[in-house]
């Protein structure tokens, strides 16, 4: 059967009207005027392909990611190397003005071929919860990007970026509403690995409620990750932009960087996931591990919205949590915080199923729980019965988290000896005991056991 595909703009040597006389693999079904056109007729589901014959410099990766969403693929032509580095940035098929027909129908049915193929982005590392065979269906990023996406289509090829998708691996944390402690324990993660001699960046993926620049002390309006966003959807967010955005930290024991928030919630819409897989694909080059505080919201709008191309209000929490190789439930440990966190890990389960996320409970205390606190939350986590086990508990510790909040710096500053702190690391530095499911649950619940 022959590929639909539209066209926009001309290249020298009528070019779409030598592939209209092929009478091949390929059939133009649109010429149109302008990207817009363009884009409306693959909403329409006129095309499975689009051709950029001319003006592909105002092709952005949203733009490339909501046409894969909608199963098309794009093919620019350009001759100029820079040009075509960009594009292929944001993932678009490239070939040269002068191409030969019967080549560029070739290349065509390439593009969609890739596009109907497995979904690269959704290939996590090895570790915890990783898997080579994504589940389709919502955890792809249609279910971050609309009721009209193809799923596992959505910002595909955008996401693989031009050098691969580089050996960083990226943390993210997540947990119910009601501030479980998400950003101290993203932000001391952080820093743990930085002490531990990793390269880290921290990510402040939170579109709700921004809060990493204001835990750090940093005075920051600058909003970090929407500038990498930005440049990212340009196809423009190389090592060395990436890093010149990302603000250093300098702590006692080492330095990371930061991407900080949007400084007002309702900037959320710089915060595209088609953009954000390509920050997160970048960051995976320039360092070891990338740390993300995300939101505590998953609901994909689905219900919400008839518009599939409208921006996603949760899509940058979402896909955080689809391309993380390791994602950390954090709730906290008193009778409100416990069953939001129950209720969250079954919505995480449907929103990301392939997340499998090492469950955190924060906030530990006694009067809130009883004595033997650890004991009775393990007994209370069987009975409500969820799947994913208990990994950890952290202790409450007001006096050390006021104490870090107070100076704008880190645990390992502030509180160093703080049985928070050494809990915080144990997560993060020890993963080869935390593999065989956490020293820190193992051990307390065996003394308790015995207790
Ligand atoms: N283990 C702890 N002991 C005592 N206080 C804590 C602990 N963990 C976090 N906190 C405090 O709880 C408050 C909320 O923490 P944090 O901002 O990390 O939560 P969050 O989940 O990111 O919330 P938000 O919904 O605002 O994003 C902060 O004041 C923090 O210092
Ligand atoms: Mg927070």
């Amino acid at each position: 059967m022959s590929i639909p595909v539209v066209t926009v703009g001309d290249s020298r040597e009528d070019l779409v009207g030598r592939l209209e006389r092929l009478h091949g693999p390929v059939s133009v079904v649109r010429r149109c005027s302008e990207l817009a056109e363009l884009l409306a007729a693959c909403q329409g589901g006129l095309a499975r392909a689009a051709v950029v014959a001319q003006g592909s410099e105002e092709l952005t990766a949203s733009l490339v990611d909501r046409l894969s969403a909608v199963g098309v693929a794009v093919l620019a032509l350009t001759d100029s190397p820079e040009e075509k580095a960009r594009l292929q940035g944001i993932g678009v098929d490239t070939d040269i003005t002068g191409v030969d027909a019967a080549a560029l129908a070739s290349r065509i049915a390439g593009a969609v071929a890739r596009l109907a193929g497995p979904d690269p982005r959704l290939r996590r590392a090895d570790g915890p919860g990783s898997t080579d065979a994504p589940t389709p269906g919502r955890s792809g990023a249609a279910a971050a990007e609309g009721p009209g996406a193809t799923p596992g289509h959505s910002g595909r090829a955008a996401a693989a970026g031009p050098e691969g998708s580089g050996a960083g691996q990226i943390i993210a944390v997540w947990g119910p509403a009601g501030s479980p402690g998400r950003t101290m324990l993203a932000a001391n993660m952080a820093a743990e690995l930085a002490a531990e001699g990793k390269s880290v960046l921290l990510v402040d993926a939170d579109s709700y409620g921004a809060s990493v620049a204001a835990m750090l002390g940093l005075l920051d309006e600058a909003a970090g990750l929407a500038q990498a966003c930005r440049l990212a959807d340009q196809g423009l967010l190389d090592a060395e932009a990436l890093l010149r955005i990302a603000a250093p930290v300098v702590t006692r024991a080492g330095t990371f960087r930061v991407l900080t928030g949007i400084t007002r919630a309702d900037r959320w819409t710089e915060l595209r996931a088609a953009a954000l897989s390509l920050v997160l694909a970048r960051a995976r080059q320039v360092v070891d591990v990338t740390v993300v505080d995300t939101g505590f919201c998953l609901e994909s709008d689905e219900e919400l919205s008839f518009d599939t191309m409208a921006p996603r209000r949760n899509a940058a929490t979402l896909r955080s949590l689809e391309l993380a190789d390791t994602v950390f439930a954090v709730g906290a440990a008193d009778s409100i915080g416990v069953p939001r966190l129950v209720r969250g890990l079954a919505e995480l389960e449907a929103a990301v199923p392939q997340a499998s996320p090492r469950v955190v409970l924060n906030k530990v205390r006694q009067s809130a729980v009883g004595r033997s606190p650890e004991r009775q939350l393990r007994d209370a986590w069987e009975r409500y019965g969820p799947t994913a086990p208990l990994s950890a508990f952290l202790p409450a510790d007001p006096v050390s988290s006021d104490a870090a909040l107070l100076s704008g710096s880190l645990l390992l500053e502030a509180a160093p000896d703080s049985p928070l702190r050494k809990g915080i690391a144990g997560l993060v530095c020890a993963p080869v005991q935390q593999n065989s499911r956490s020293s820190v649950f193992s051990t307390t619940a065996k003394r308790l056991l015995k207790g």
